[in-house]
């Protein structure tokens, strides 16, 4: 029988002996392609050499792709579990011709390696062909020499032109081609008909490989220019070839997925492997720790969402075979075992991939069972009895409180002969939307009576451009958030004016302090102001204590930002942004800002990732931004609408909601983000940056905290003054710091050595009194004796003294402490052979309820010390007397 190890090497071995150069199988998320959410067959990671637009140094190639078939143009998601041979993840084999050969040799090496290497019988298969490929057909009867009725042509059956199942396109646009498929039949005593006919949807006749000859480039209207050259691309599912060469019928019957499958029964403590929801679990963990490996994480958005959906659509299976606990993750090990050697990064990333699917579990775990019986609930109800039908409005609670994805929901009602009201469900879900969107309108921490919102302009920001600014005028004063006409000295209150240079705390950026002055009070009016707030999205507020004069209403103030912390905090605010970009270069796109505070003294940034951050990454990430500032790179602002930003590559923030036109900073060749902050001119002007530390804030995300400036200076020179006292400590200089600890250490360890031996020296003296107190009993010395505080490391050089002393001899030594007794039993000389240690340690444990056991030559244990313990040494003589006599 062929292992899936052994065929995978096959098919590269044969394809490589023909000219083929092996390549690796690139990730699940396909590299900087918008078009396609995962890669779904062999293909998508030479699409661009199809199109002509790059070029590789050879023109044949063959690899093992791993593939996911779930949310996207192929999405098999819903059928996993119910059918014999659906999967979310699967493997496929291909060989490709790059304007190399074509039709000819592609057809012909199929057949060679299904005939001649893996000796299919040439009478099980047959072949379809692209109805007017004459071509194709023609190399199937004259050159292979199949009959007639074993080439069926397939014309246009899925409604549109070249919409067939045998012309394949990778999505809606991009390389597509005629293909010709070849099946093999499992055989009369299964159902189903050949393709082409009617019952060609039954199990009988299964498609093993597809040969595609690439010839065109669909475009987005439909139409089809030609390739610059005609390739040839082939898939073959191995989890079908590896039924088919196993004799098996199922995939989920292949050596692989029975391991798989007996891990998951052993987890779920399931006695019939054939259950349904076994194979669920064992085709979901491949999907999701292999997404995982490839950078996805679960979250509630694209990639994200279809893991995530994934894993709880396992979990929920778990739960139906009756786990109530965590699971799923610990079915990483078996797949290592299985696939790790074909996939060193799955190896490699194990904890990772551990890690996450536990979160992940935990999560849901806390959700499931009640949101289950919820499901219960409205299942139960005459009405829904009656549609068959579950309304929408329940799917999207269950969604939206118990995080239940809704296609985890039909799921559960298909499984009931239910369906889910899709409509109603996206009906809520956009109502949803909508109330938020409402909501937030007004947020933003403090607030604003309704009347203020409705009469004033939005605040005009000055403080891009300046920190100071005259005759701006008071357009509201709010005392404990009501409008007052007037305020008085010492009154705390919030200032709003009509323009302002202080930026107002979003973003994570801070809001500015500083001073109003000025104005029609006269010149001693001052008011502080140690917070600028953003109020109802647009206004700012200016918080703080009027210290002198009295400030009305319509008034024409002064204001002035307190420059230092300002320039401090752009510092901070511009790091921020190399940081993230840094980070996404050293950990991967996974990375998302979660959070953040730029202060003046310090930034603290959240972000997405799964496990602590090494010190080699965090050193590489630190030398990444400060590489970045001393670049020098001048901090690019430009106004754009939102598409024209997406499209420059700006970073925006999953969740936020940005304007029509927005504000986008690019600084050096790293950084583009939308951005409404306050920013240095040149990256430069950041002068060092320094991160302080790394820690995790909740599963999943980690939190940097750096300093930068100024502040980064102040961090540094702090740490040298730590070690300068560290060296003074140890009485040398920094340099030497390192030396002159070790030094002390080894020191240390020496003294400890010493100790060591004085005990066990004080310990052998012990054991040498004890010696002659062993009786003889027919030549063989015996001893058994109590000792206080010896451990059984102690006990075990004691016993290993007293042998060697005593020659032909039986030694059983109690070391008592804290109302316990460690024992150990030793036999050596004549006496071995005779007596077994293990059966004397045995027996006098027993005596002092406790347990132990071990070699005839040594045995230890250990039970109660107390007037038991006494009795049993006593009896120790007469057992060993019994023994040899
Ligand atoms: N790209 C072709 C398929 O996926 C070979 O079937």
């Amino acid at each position: 029988m062929k292992t899936t190890s052994e065929i995978r090497s096959d098919f590269l071995d044969f394809f490589a002996a023909r000219g083929h150069t092996i390549v690796p199988s690139a990730p699940l998320v396909p590299g900087n392609d918008p078009t396609l959410l995962f890669t779904n067959s062999g293909m998508v990671q030479f699409k661009d050499v199809f199109l002509g637009a790059e070029k590789r140094s050879y023109v044949r190639a063959a690899d093992v792709q791993r593939c996911l078939r779930a949310g996207g143009k192929h999405n098999d998601l819903d059928q996993v579990g119910y059918t014999a041979r659906h999967h979310t993840f699967f493997e496929m084999l291909g060989n490709w011709s790059f304007g190399d050969y074509f039709k000819h040799d592609a057809i012909a090496w199929a057949w060679e390696l299904l005939t001649q290497v893996w000796k299919l019988p040439p009478e099980r298969l047959l072949v379809t062909v692209y109805q007017t490929d004459d071509e194709a057909y023609d190399i199937w009867h004259r050159q292979i020499g199949l009959p007639p009725e074993r080439i069926v042509r397939i014309g246009d059956n899925k409604g549109a032109p070249y919409a067939s199942d045998n012309f394949w396109q990778m999505a809606d646009t991009g390389p597509c081609g005629p293909c010709t498929e070849i099946f093999y039949d499992h055989g009369a005593h299964i159902a189903g008909g050949p393709p082409g006919s009617p019952d060609e949807d039954g199990d009988r006749y299964i498609e093993i490989w597809n040969l595609v000859f690439m010839q065109f480039d669909r475009q987005p209207d439909g139409s089809l220019q030609p390739l610059p050259a005609p390739c040839v691309d082939t898939g073959m599912g191995l989890e079908r070839l590896a039924a088919v060469l196993q004799g098996v019928h199922g995939n989920y019957d292949i050596d692989l997925f029975r391991r798989l499958i007996a891990a998951a029964a052993g987890l779920t403590a399931t006695a019939d492997h054939g259950n349904k929801s076994l194979r669920v679990i064992a085709d979901h963990i491949r999907a999701c720790s292999f997404l995982i490996v490839d950078g996805v994480l679960p979250s509630n958005e694209g990639r994200g969402y279809v893991l995530r959906r994934i894993i709880r659509r396992a979990l929920r299976h778990g739960w139906m075979l009756g786990v109530r606990g965590d699971f799923f993750w610990k079915m990483v090990a078996p797949l290592v075992e299985v696939m790790g050697e074909a996939y060193p990064e799955l190896a490699a990333k194990r904890e990772l991939v551990e890690r996450a699917l536990k979160a992940e579990e935990e999560r849901f775990g806390e959700t499931l069972e009640h949101g289950m019986r919820i499901f219960d609930e409205v299942a139960a109800r005459d009405s829904v009895q009656a549609s068959a039908s579950i309304p929408g409005t329940d799917a999207f609670r269950l969604y939206d409180t118990y995080g239940f994805p809704v296609d985890l929901t039909a799921d559960i009602a298909r499984e009931r002969g239910l369906s889910v009201d899709m409509a109603g469900f996206d009906a809520a879900m956009a109502q949803q939307r909508e109330t938020a969107r409402a909501a937030g309108k007004f947020g933003g921490g403090a607030t604003l009576p309704a009347e203020l919102v409705a009469q004033l302009q939005p605040t005009q920001f000055l403080g891009y451009d300046t920190l100071a600014a005259d005759g701006l005028a008071v357009v509201a004063l709010l005392r404990d958030g009501r409008p007052v006409e007037s305020i008085d000295a010492g009154d705390e209150a919030i200032v709003l004016l009509e323009r302002t240079p202080f930026y107002a705390e979003s973003g994570g950026q801070v809001g500015d302090a500083g001073e109003l002055g000025g104005g029609d009070g006269g010149a001693s009016l001052r008011f502080i102001v140690d917070d600028t707030l953003k109020l109802a999205g647009q206004f700012h507020g200016h918080a703080g204590r009027l210290v002198a004069g009295t400030l009305a209403r319509g008034d024409r103030l002064v204001a002035s930002v307190d420059g230092a912390r300002r320039a401090a905090i752009v510092l901070n605010h511009s790091a921020t942004h190399l940081l993230h970009a840094a980070l996404r270069q050293v950990l991967g796109t996974h990375v998302a800002q979660k959070g953040s505070l730029v202060a003046p003294d310090r930034l603290r940034f959240d972000f997405s990732h799964f496990q602590p951050m090494t010190a080699d990454e965090l050193a590489e990430v630190e030398r990444r931004v400060n590489a970045q500032i001393r670049g020098n790179h001048e901090a690019e602002v430009r106004h754009m609408g939102m598409q024209e930003a997406l499209d420059f590559g700006a970073m925006a923030l999953f969740g936020e909601k940005y304007g029509e036109r927005v504000r986008v900073l690019r600084m050096g060749d790293t950084s583009t983000e939308l951005c409404g902050g306050t920013h240095v001119s040149r990256t430069g002007d950041i002068g060092l940056f320094k991160v302080v530390s790394e820690g995790g804030v909740s599963a999943g995300v980690r939190r940097i905290e750096a300093v930068s400036g100024q502040g980064a200076l102040d961090h540094v020179a702090a740490e040298e003054q730590r070690l300068a006292e560290a060296a003074r400590l140890l009485g040398g200089n920094t340099a030497d710091v390192g030396d002159k600890l070790r030094a002390l250490l080894e020191r240390q360890k020496r003294l400890e050595r010493e100790l060591d031996a004085l005990k066990a020296r004080a310990a052998s003296g012990a054991t040498a009194d004890l010696a002659s107190g062993a009786r003889d009993i027919g030549g063989v010395k015996v001893l058994a004796a109590r000792l206080e505080n010896f451990d059984s490391k102690a006990l075990r050089e004691a016993v290993d003294r007293l042998k060697q002393q005593l020659g032909d001899a039986v030694v059983l030594l109690a070391g008592a402490s804290d109302g316990k007794a460690a024992l150990v039993a030793g036999v050596s000389g004549a006496a071995a052979g005779r007596v077994k240690a293990g059966e004397l340690l045995a027996h006098v444990a027993a005596q002092i309820g406790g347990k132990g056991g071990g070699r005839p030559d040594l045995a230890q244990g250990g039970g109660d010390d107390g007037p038991a313990l006494q009795a049993a040494l006593a009896g120790v003589g007469d057992w060993v007397a019994q023994r040899l006599g």
